[in-house]
């Protein structure tokens, strides 16, 4: 394969759109990214404009091409990868949204939750078919709200006109022709994030859609993560590119980290932190709080399943310090600030903004900052804030090593905060056990492109994803066990003070 070909991969994530172009050796050629706007309209509600998303996605592929001086013949294939859950519903006809994206942190459909759960089995009721348990965070529910309130929306989804989507078919979609002829799909990993596709058969359950009120018309058809899906249309940048890989954007970090073996593992750190650890073609159920996803297919090989841990609040806890209460200018300067002090000063900080998800999916939770004295000034709270993301990894690294029945020796690691040097000791040192970075850190979009390139034969397949990963730095714990039990007990004790907020 020429060396002279690229693929891009696009990253439709929570906070921005971006479009990577690789070469076939994995380095990154050009970059282009754009953040859409978070509106909030409510406590609690959290969407996105999926119009915007889409203007986006456009514009970022323009800057990523023009940086390259490349052109659509150039690009051997697309894959794209996303934030995982947010829910579009939008009129096949008109290519127009019918509400905003209901985004995977929003907590609205807490009512629509429970009644499901009610109607027997509570939380667990649908977990044996489709590996999650009722909760706010999975699409299904938000379809729900979006038919039952928006005006209309329910008759014209039993007509045939509308569409839902993550945000990988809304893009898909518009990226193939949009109402002149876009393709609906989506691929098993973002099917399996709905609580509506059997684990088993990969395909949709009917019974399910029912009781949640969605006609099944609505949803996208569930393919493998890497096949050609369609191609770039006419009139865009990228006219006539096959489309060829999805993954939502976990499962994708997860194959571009090379955790091809059942008990490989990686953690991403971005808005949320998501830990998925390979169980192979098992599809393995959890007794201690994990998720049960699909990882990746690619074509017509089997599926391959994961455990996974998420965490909801980790790196949008620095966003929140910096636009909510203006204590930092930029992300980057929290290690400053919490540099400027010597440890917490006692104060923990548990951001339990959308409730608690991995391990203890409580929706009843809301955020709390304790252990508070006169003595705590703002380099503590930088603090407890950052330690916040390396004891709920902690708690889902406890969880998966229960599930699995085999500890974990070393953790991979990926996504914005691992850059932060002193976040990445911190996280050795609690979870005991290494943690290593590789030097190719933008892996949930190289996984995406991975999966489009093997499709169309760019890479030939995981040898050449193993070949390419290669390990920049490794951190060993060095904090010594009483202390470090003594924090995490303390940690564990401040997430108590979290639960039974809401009503
Ligand atoms: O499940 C949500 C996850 O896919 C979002 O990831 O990186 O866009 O915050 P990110």
């Amino acid at each position: 394969m020429s060396d002279t070909k690229y693929v891009m991969a696009i990253d439709q994530g929570t906070t921005s759109t971006r479009a990577i172009i690789f070469d076939h050796k994995a380095n990154i050629i050009a970059t282009g990214q754009k953040e859409h706007e978070q509106i909030f309209p409510r406590a609690g509600w959290v969407e996105h404009d999926a119009t915007e998303i889409w203007v986006n996605t456009r514009e970022v592929v323009g800057q990523a091409l023009g940086r390259a001086s490349l052109q659509n013949s150039d690009i051997e294939a697309v894959g794209i990868t996303n934030q995982r859950e947010t829910a579009v519903v939008w009129d096949k006809r008109t290519g127009e949204p019918v509400y905003n994206a209901i985004v995977w942190q929003d907590t609205r459909t807490q009512k629509i939750c429970d009644e499901l759960g009610a109607l027997g089995g509570g939380a667990e009721r649908y977990k044996d078919r489709v590996g999650l348990p009722l909760a706010t965070y999975f699409s299904g529910p938000k379809i729900r709200w979006i038919l039952d309130n928006v005006e209309g929306a329910r008759e014209k989804a039993e007509a045939g006109h509308l569409a839902f989507g993550n945000t990988d078919s809304w893009v898909l979609w518009n990226m193939t022709g949009g109402p002149d002829g876009g393709v609906h799909v989506t691929d098993v990993t973002n099917a399996s994030r709905t609580m509506l596709m059997n684990l088993d058969t990969l395909s949709w359950n009917e019974e399910i859609a029912g009781e949640m009120g969605i006609p099944v018309s609505m949803l996208p058809e569930i393919r493998s993560s890497s096949e050609v899906y369609g191609e770039g249309r006419a009139k865009g940048l990228l006219a006539g590119v096959p489309i060829a890989g999805i993954l939502g954007d976990q499962q994708a970090a997860t194959f571009g980290q090379a955790c091809f073996e059942v008990g490989h593992a990686k953690n991403t750190y971005g808005t949320g932190n998501f830990m998925l650890i390979n169980t192979g073609t098992e599809i393995v159920p959890s007794k201690n709080g994990l998720l049960t996803t699909v990882c990746y297919k690619i074509g017509d090989a089997d599926a391959v399943y994961a455990l996974e841990g998420s965490i909801a609040v980790t790196g949008s806890l620095v966003q929140w310090l910096r636009d909510n209460l203006g204590i930092i200018s930029s992300a980057p300067e929290i290690e400053q600030l919490a540099a400027s002090v010597e440890d917490n000063g006692g104060a923990y900080f548990v951001p339990a903004f959308s409730g608690l998800f991995a391990p203890y999916w409580r929706s009843d939770a809301r955020g709390a900052l304790v252990g508070l004295t006169r003595f705590v000034n703002k380099g503590h709270i930088a603090r407890a804030a950052l330690e916040a993301t390396a004891f709920q990894t902690r708690e889902v690294l406890d969880a998966m090593n229960a599930d699995s029945g085999v500890d974990l020796t070393e953790l991979k690691v990926d996504g914005g905060m691992i850059a932060n040097e002193a976040l990445m000791q911190f996280q050795a040192d609690i979870l005991g056990v290494d943690v290593v970075r590789p030097k190719i850190a933008e892996t949930t979009a190289l996984g995406a492109a991975y999966a489009a390139g093997i499709a169309v034969g760019f890479w030939s397949g995981e040898q050449d994803v193993i070949d390419n990963w290669a390990e920049d730095k490794r951190w060993t714990p060095q904090m010594d066990t009483d202390e470090r039990d003594r924090q995490y007990r303390l940690w564990k004790k401040a997430v108590t003070r979290t639960f039974d907020w809401v009503d």
